[in-house]
């Protein structure tokens, strides 16, 4: 597919960037020269041995936020077949995606468009659409998905139990990596967890230093799965101050650690600014899958994790429903969320 044959949902229809809508006022545009393309973050073999696998987990959560995995035990073939149904869906002509378009966040399943607030309120839309919808381990909540693509149901189940599963190894390395048990962070988050599949879809963009796919953020809940398009740069994480552009490894996982387990960990391992940036030539599909705590969970820094005079806890606990109001609240902004239950020291 090109810019040419691509029409967001709701109507626009991203053929140039005459439109203002997509111009980022210039102190917020990407700057892509000054990205290094070499520096990246780190990509961990989950088939190594636990102790070293803990150990490299544990760094990359403290210098990163980021990682990536390979040889995590999910299929090649599935991992293909879950792209395939994600590109379908984003092929779908534009009145048909648009009967799932809403800006209305709290809908479970929705297309909608990312935007900033530009200068005063005017609103700056992303040059990207992005599907939502929740996802489960048991696959009673597939009935909630399109029917079409014919094959879009089918497939999400079987990936949801793959990376339910992968998910899972994960919270175990990242919680004996601050030393707890294994069953601490997944227990902390809680039984009912908030899973929520977004798949983020970029045309090509005539000119990708004025926008961006995604803006500046960092993710809102405990844990994020991320499969990328084979062969196409978009993603840029920050480390140190600066952007780094993270490579595509070919059938690697991205995986990064949201605000909860920051606020969990008290602070020890980061959730990290990131964006998504477009190109001219290729499109590219991203498919994140969220891990968080439901609304009626409190979270808070772990007691083991918090003492009096070293490690004073940095944040107060909250309810999960009062830190998503807050998310709700700062949209369109560069967001200080987990910043407003910081404690003063
Ligand atoms: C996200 C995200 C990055 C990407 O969906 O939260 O950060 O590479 N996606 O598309
Ligand atoms: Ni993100």
């Amino acid at each position: 597919m090109d810019t040419a044959t691509f029409k967001l949902a709701n109507g626009y229809t991203p053929l140039s960037l005459s439109s203002p809508n997509f111009i980022l006022p210039e102190d917020k545009r990407p700057f892509l020269s000054q990205v290094p393309s070499l520096d990246s973050i780190p990509i961990i073999n989950l088939n190594e041995d636990p102790e070293s696998l803990i150990k490299k987990v544990s760094q990359a959560c403290e210098e990163y936020g980021f990682f990536q995995v390979i040889n995590h035990g999910v299929s090649e073939e599935l991992c293909t077949r879950m792209m395939n149904a994600v590109s379908d869906f984003f092929d779908l002509p534009p009145q048909e995606r648009g009967t799932l378009f809403t800006d209305d966040k709290t809908k479970p399943v929705r297309v909608s468009n990312y935007h900033i607030k530009g200068k005063g309120e005017e609103k700056v839309t992303m040059w990207s659409e992005t599907f939502a919808h929740p996802w489960h381990l048991v696959d009673d909540f597939t009935h909630l998905l399109p029917q079409n693509p014919p094959q879009y149901r089918g497939v999400v189940a079987e990936y949801a139990k793959e990376i339910g599963a992968l998910m899972s190894r994960l919270l175990s390395l990242i919680s004996n990596g601050l030393g707890l048990d294994k069953d601490c962070l997944e227990t902390r988050i809680g039984e009912n967890p908030r899973l929520v599949t977004q798949a983020n879809y970029y045309p090509p963009c005539p000119d990708p230093e004025l926008t961006l796919g995604l803006p500046v953020h960092t993710d809102l809940n405990a844990l994020t799965i991320l499969m990328q398009s084979q062969g196409v740069i978009g993603l840029h994480v920050i480390k140190d101050g600066k952007w780094v552009a993270v490579d595509p490894v070919p059938n690697a996982f991205v995986i990064n650690l949201g605000d909860q387990i920051q606020v969990l960990s008290n602070g020890r391992y980061k959730s990290v600014h990131h964006r998504a940036v477009t190109n001219k030539e290729l499109p590219r599909i991203s498919i994140a899958m969220f891990y968080g705590p439901n609304k009626d969970t409190m979270i808070g820094p772990i007691d083991d994790l918090v003492d009096e005079k070293e490690h004073p806890p940095l944040y107060r606990s909250y309810l999960f429903a009062d830190f998503l109001a807050e998310f709700y609240k700062q949209e369109g902004t560069r967001r200080m969320v987990k910043e407003v239950f910081q404690l003063q020291h």
